[in-house]
């Protein structure tokens, strides 16, 4: 009767509403869950470009698949301060800052040494040699038997580097020096064992590592550090909220202990 279909017409009303308020309330958290957080802060992670050609810096032990050295354990060190995830990929060292500009990824932590012609391109973290994270210089590496004695005596001679590394740059000042530049460190290695180059100009400490693992059966090193070059971590240029998280980090992890702990695995002492 009447009544009755009142009620069940109520009833469906009421059950439409219901469901029309179930797909609004879903639809609405759904957008609040995705739309309104930056995508940094929603993934919570940060992906961090390498270049693992680097020991002590960045290197993987032969057939592993994750990242050793002290930029390595850094970076993770400096993500899990600042309540992110860290995940490394590896490309080639002059493709670093092209990725970080097209946000491919966040950080660069490869060994890279701050300059002016690099600051225009990217952001560093604490450049100053007493905040920065590494203090570095270019050495000169030869073969035991070579009579090169210091960068004077490179002059018409054949050199190795890395492409678009600081070392590069400077085999190319180099009067009469043929440089080949190298995708990897390793090659440019290699070379000069083959006898292709008759030297290496490479960061001191990666030198130093590489004779202290046992290449100073062949190799050794000549002449002083080059002048000296500040590692920073990169991120895009401008992204100076990103780079003071870093920077704050870092600070942090300098004062509870941590980058010393971490810096004594990778070179026996702490930063003086
Ligand atoms: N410090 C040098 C530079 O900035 C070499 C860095 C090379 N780093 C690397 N991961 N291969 O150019």
């Amino acid at each position: 009767d009447e009544g009755l279909r009142r009620m069940k017409s109520w009833v469906k009303k009421l059950a439409l509403t219901g469901i029309l308020a179930a797909v609004v309330v879903t639809s609405l958290s759904g957008c609040g869950n995705s739309g309104s957080k930056d995508a940094a802060q929603q993934k919570k992670e940060l992906i961090v470009g390498t270049e693992p050609s680097f020991a002590p810096f960045e290197f993987q032990k032969e057939g592993s698949k994750s990242y050793d050295g002290f930029d390595m354990d850094l970076a993770r060190a400096i993500g899990k301060q600042m309540g992110y995830k860290v995940e490394i990929v590896s490309m080639g060292f002059d493709a670093l800052i092209p990725a970080l500009n097209s946000g491919n990824i966040d950080v660069v932590a490869a060994g890279m040494s701050i300059n002016e012609e690099r600051q225009k391109a990217v952001t560093f973290s604490e450049p100053d040699f007493t905040e920065s994270y590494y203090t570095s210089g270019l050495m000169i590496m030869v073969r035991k038997d070579s009579n090169v004695k210091s960068i004077d005596d490179l002059k018409g001679k054949t050199i190795a580097c890395q492409i678009g590394t600081t070392g590069e740059k400077n085999a190319r000042n180099v009067a009469n020096a043929k440089v080949t530049a190298f995708n990897t460190n390793d090659e440019a290695v290699m070379e000069l064992k083959n006898k292709g180059v008759d030297a290496i100009i490479n960061d001191s400490p990666v030198v130093g590592y590489y004779l202290a693992q046992g290449g100073n059966a062949s190799m050794k090193t000549v002449g002083d550090i080059m002048e000296a070059e500040q590692y920073g971590l990169a991120v895009k240029k401008g992204n100076d909220k990103l780079a003071g998280e870093i920077n704050k980090a870092l600070a942090e992890l300098k004062k509870n202990g941590e980058y010393d702990k971490i810096y004594k695995t990778w070179f026996g002492e702490v930063k003086k």
